[in-house]
């Protein structure tokens, strides 16, 4: 049987932390979307029209080293806005989020367009600050050169581009829960997460 949880958000905001944790919690399998159109947007870094990336992506694109760097999320940004990019990673998700034994899909559009009749449907959110204080900590230690403000410019700029495209913008569906995270802990985020999960499950 299959159960399908759906977190969407804007970047930063805890998303994939909680993916994670509660994917754990329950024992269910765990997509990061984002990677897909990360994966997109680094072969057209290297020349590759956008359309010919996403219906060519394989496995092994998903692995390359600087997948979580701000200029490949840029780009994914870019190429998430073209409908024919969108359309070619709907059934692999949505392939994904049948799977037996539970899964939890996380990105900008579950909710709303892959997977609308999703069990459970999460909008995780944080306000800028917080969002770009937490990326900024997280690509510091990961040995990448940041400053605060570039940090935030670029969740802004990607938020907006993400919020106002015309397919399948960011946005919760009808029936998310949101968790807002800005003063929350990682746990609290998680156990608020795992809460909304088990009134329903
Ligand atoms: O979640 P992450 O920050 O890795 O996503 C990178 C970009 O991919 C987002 O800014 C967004 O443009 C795009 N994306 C999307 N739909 C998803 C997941 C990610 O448009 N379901």
């Amino acid at each position: 049987m299959s159960f399908t949880i759906a977190i969407d958000g804007p970047a930063a905001a805890g998303k994939g932390t909680i993916s994670k944790a509660v994917a754990a919690h329950f024992g269910f399998g765990h997509l990061d979307t984002g990677l897909l159109y990360r994966a997109v947007g680094r072969k057209t870094l290297d020349g590759m029209p956008a359309i010919q990336a996403a219906q060519s992506l394989t496995a092994d694109d998903l692995k390359a080293d600087d997948l979580r760097t701000g200029h490949v999320a840029q780009a994914a940004s870019k190429v998430a806005s073209i409908p024919e990019v969108r359309a070619a990673l709907v059934d692999f998700q949505r392939a994904f989020a049948r799977r037996s034994g539970g899964a939890v899909l996380d990105g900008r559009d579950i909710g709303t367009v892959i997977c609308p009749d999703a069990e459970v449907k999460l909008y995780v959110t944080a306000s800028d600050e917080v969002r770009a204080e937490r990326r900024y900590l997280e690509l510091s230690a990961n040995g990448h050169a940041v400053t605060r403000e570039g940090v935030l410019e670029d969740l802004r700029e990607r938020d907006a581009r993400d919020s106002e495209r015309a397919t399948a913008p960011l946005k919760p569906a009808d029936d998310a829960y949101l968790v807002d995270t800005s003063g929350l802990s990682i746990d609290q985020a998680i156990a608020a997460a795992i809460a909304a999960v088990d009134q329903v499950k």
